[in-house]
């Protein structure tokens, strides 16, 4: 009988986390530069994530962007090309480099 008891009060409970006001979700505006490359990003990079995670890393080497672009394929399967992988490497090095 117990059981009984604590299963439905367990089935019950999500009814309520319920709330009445809607829930605003904030929209966050990611503004990127545009520029040579903007499309290969765009095409490649926005399937998974937003530009955020690449906007928040700050002005970064050459080699940084590089070793992220290869994370991205190595690690987390991103289907991008070499071809791609280059032009991304170049567009963020350019936009999002700190000169080295
Ligand atoms: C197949 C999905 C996928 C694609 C495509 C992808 N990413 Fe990611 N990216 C991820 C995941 C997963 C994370 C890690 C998220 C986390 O840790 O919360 C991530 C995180 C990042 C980060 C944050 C730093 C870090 O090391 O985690 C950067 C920078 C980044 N991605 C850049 C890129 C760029 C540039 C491209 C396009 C060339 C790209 N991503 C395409 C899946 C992807």
């Amino acid at each position: 009988m117990t059981k009984i008891i604590l299963i439905t009060l367990l089935a019950l409970t999500p009814l309520f986390a319920q709330v009445k006001e809607n829930i605003e979700v904030p929209y966050v505006a990611y503004p990127i530069k545009m520029g040579k490359g903007f499309d290969q990003v765009n095409g490649n990079c926005l399937m998974c994530h937003s530009f955020g995670y690449i906007l928040n890393q700050g002005p970064q080497p050459r080699a940084f962007w590089k070793a992220k672009i290869h994370k991205m394929i190595d690690a987390f399967k991103a289907p991008i090309s070499d071809e791609d992988a280059k032009i991304v490497e170049d567009y963020l090095a350019t936009y999002y480099g700190n000169g080295k």
